[in-house]
């Protein structure tokens, strides 16, 4: 009898470890999101152009840009999405104009990785208008691919994980700078990287206590790979540094439900204060307040960004004193730069770099061909 109840007991625990250990494999394994590149009329190459192009950073991964492909024109019409704004964080479309400024560096260099030559001239934005740039495109008979440029197309994502603190050498950061202007670079220990450190956490803080920003996050994070595959855009766990276990304990405690709640908040702080504490120094990207110079400040920090992927340099930007008052209004006085300060990198080495894991939409979402 005794020896019956052991044997039910053990099958019983048998099946819950089974159980708990399909639900973790479930919930752990990687989203397969598949990007569609099919577009009636366009050939593989530009396809895989455009794709490479949209692996861009961007403000919450909101992708909000809008293309017109005319084929016989050779030129690409980029505007934004003006439904893909985000309100709360960026009233100004501050960020909105660096991403698109993003999205249009990172087009050029996928041209460049397959040996088009690109001229981008910008829209008049002196009205209110939805059009940014026109990029021209043409190939050269001798065009040749290069597949180092495509590689780093491919490895450059957000890193969101705790960085080593080891010091970056010197002779990387001169390489690192070597002809971009406007950039600055502020190691670990110094007193403007713990100014933007504290500043950091204080502004971060500051908005997880706030409703609105709680449910403007809450619309772009991503809590199943289900939703991740469906909407190709946000943040899916993997982009926050989430994989396998980790990944499926936050899939399976957390949702669209409890993610504007005090403990989401608290924990998003905690990742904050691991990032911050964690990383060998920033680098800030200035440039001056107005829409062409967004756009400007946008397309440097994909740029250096590259630079950075070539140079095993880790990089998450760090927006939180830039959305709000007063960090906003001093950062730049505090700094003592000549320009006021559009992007703060975290930066550092890790193991393992990885790459981009690809959340982004079908071309066909947002690309008409003409
Ligand atoms: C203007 C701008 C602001 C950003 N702000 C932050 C930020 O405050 N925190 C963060 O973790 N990532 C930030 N990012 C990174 C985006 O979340 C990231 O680029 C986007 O989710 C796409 O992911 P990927 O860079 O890995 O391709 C920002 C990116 C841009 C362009």
């Amino acid at each position: 009898m005794i020896k019956r109840g052991i044997k039910a007991f053990g099958i019983v625990i048998a099946i819950i470890i089974l159980g708990g250990a399909v639900l973790l494999y479930l919930f752990g394994k990687p989203a397969n999101v598949n990007t569609d590149t099919e577009l009636d009329g366009v050939s593989d190459e530009m396809s895989s152009i455009l794709y490479y192009g949209s692996l861009a950073a961007n403000s919450h991964n909101s992708q909000s840009w809008i293309v017109q492909l005319d084929l016989q024109a050779q030129n690409l019409l980029i505007s934004l999405d003006e439904d893909r704004t985000l309100e709360v964080v960026d009233p100004e479309c501050r960020e909105l104009y660096i991403s698109i400024g993003c999205y249009i560096e990172s087009l050029t260099y996928a041209f460049g990785a397959y040996g088009y030559e690109t001229n981008i001239e910008y829209a008049d934005f002196s009205g209110m208008n939805s059009e940014i740039a026109t990029i021209s495109y043409c190939r050269p008979d001798n065009a040749i691919r290069n597949d180092q440029q495509i590689e780093t197309i491919e490895r450059r994502h957000t890193d969101k994980r705790a960085y080593k603190t080891e010091r970056i050498d010197s002779e990387v950061i001169t390489h690192l700078l070597d002809g971009m202007s406007g950039i600055y670079y502020y190691e670990a220990g110094t007193e403007n990287f713990e100014y933007l450190k504290t500043g950091t956490m204080e502004a971060i803080t500051e908005q997880s206590a706030e409703m609105d920003y709680r449910a403007e996050l809450n619309q772009w994070l991503r809590f199943s790979n289900k939703e991740a595959e469906q909407k190709k855009d946000g943040i899916s766990a993997e982009m926050m540094g989430l994989n396998g276990i980790v990944k499926a304990l936050y899939y399976l405690t957390t949702n669209h439900k409890n993610a504007e709640g005090d403990t989401f908040a608290a924990q998003s702080i905690d990742t904050a204060k691991k990032q911050t504490d964690n990383c060998s120094a920033f680098f800030v990207i200035t440039g001056n307040d107005t829409i062409i110079d967004w756009i400007e400040a946008g397309r440097k920090t994909q740029a250096f960004w590259y630079r950075c992927v070539e140079n095993n340099i880790s990089i998450q930007p760090l927006s939180a004193m830039l959305e709000l008052a007063p960090y906003s209004g001093e950062i730049q006085n505090v700094l003592g730069v000549t320009e006021n300060v559009q992007m703060i990198l975290r930066a550092g080495y890790v193991d393992d770099y990885g790459e981009n894991v690809g959340v982004r939409r079908d071309l066909k979402d947002y690309i008409t061909v003409i």
